[in-house]
């Protein structure tokens, strides 16, 4: 049996992690065609930082703060840092900064992001709450490749959950929560195995 080469993976995170955690564990399994093998925060005091180390993954961090007004100094020492482990496959996992077309047309075709929403509807922040003053029936949660334009770019998983009478901001982040955890892996699987191209 010929042993598979997995893609080295690298996630980016700003705070507590939980998709980190969920790529994580579902790319323990000897058949995933990807491995985590970075995770780089932005934020010193991101949560998912310790969780990360603490899983036996390297983690990195890159504080954009430290960089003043100098985005492209950032992107520099950001993609320094996957060029290092030899990244193949970024995914962006509640990292809160825009990256310039320079970043992204470096990661082309090879970076993901996820959005708690059901693109092309309510891109940006606050979408549960957004979602809830709309009034939709249905909402949920998207796996993008990362294009210029935020919250854009072809779909590769969208999966919905019903919006339910007495949901609350915080019931319903819940639940689309779940699902953003069950279809970030499903979605790098697709990625990594060269089934979900960007077209
Ligand atoms: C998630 O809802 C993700 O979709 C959004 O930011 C949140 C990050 O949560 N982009 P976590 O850090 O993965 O727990």
């Amino acid at each position: 049996m010929t042993r598979m080469t997995k893609k080295r993976v690298a996630v980016l995170i700003s705070g507590r992690g939980s998709n980190m955690t969920a790529l994580i564990e579902a790319a323990r399994a000897p058949d995933f065609p990807a491995e985590i093998v970075l995770v780089v925060s932005n934020r010193p005091q991101a949560a998912g930082l310790s969780r990360a180390h603490d899983a036996g993954i390297a983690t990195a961090l890159v504080d954009h703060t430290a960089f003043g007004e100098d985005r492209q100094a950032f992107e520099q020492a950001l993609d320094a840092e996957l060029v290092a482990h030899r990244i193949e496959i970024v995914c962006l996992a509640g990292f809160m900064r825009l990256l310039s077309p320079w970043f992204v047309s470096r990661w082309s075709g090879r970076m993901l992001n996820i959005h708690p929403a059901l693109l092309p509807q309510f891109k940006g922040l606050h979408t549960h709450r957004r979602a809830l003053e709309a009034g939709v029936t249905r909402h949920g949660a998207t796996v993008h490749f990362v294009v210029p334009q935020m919250d854009s770019g072809p779909i590769v998983v969208q999966e919905s959950v019903p919006v339910i009478a007495d949901d609350t901001e915080e019931t319903l982040a819940a639940r689309v929560l779940e699902v953003e955890h069950r279809i970030y892996p499903q979605a790098l699987r697709l990625v990594a195995e060269g089934r979900q191209a960007e077209k």
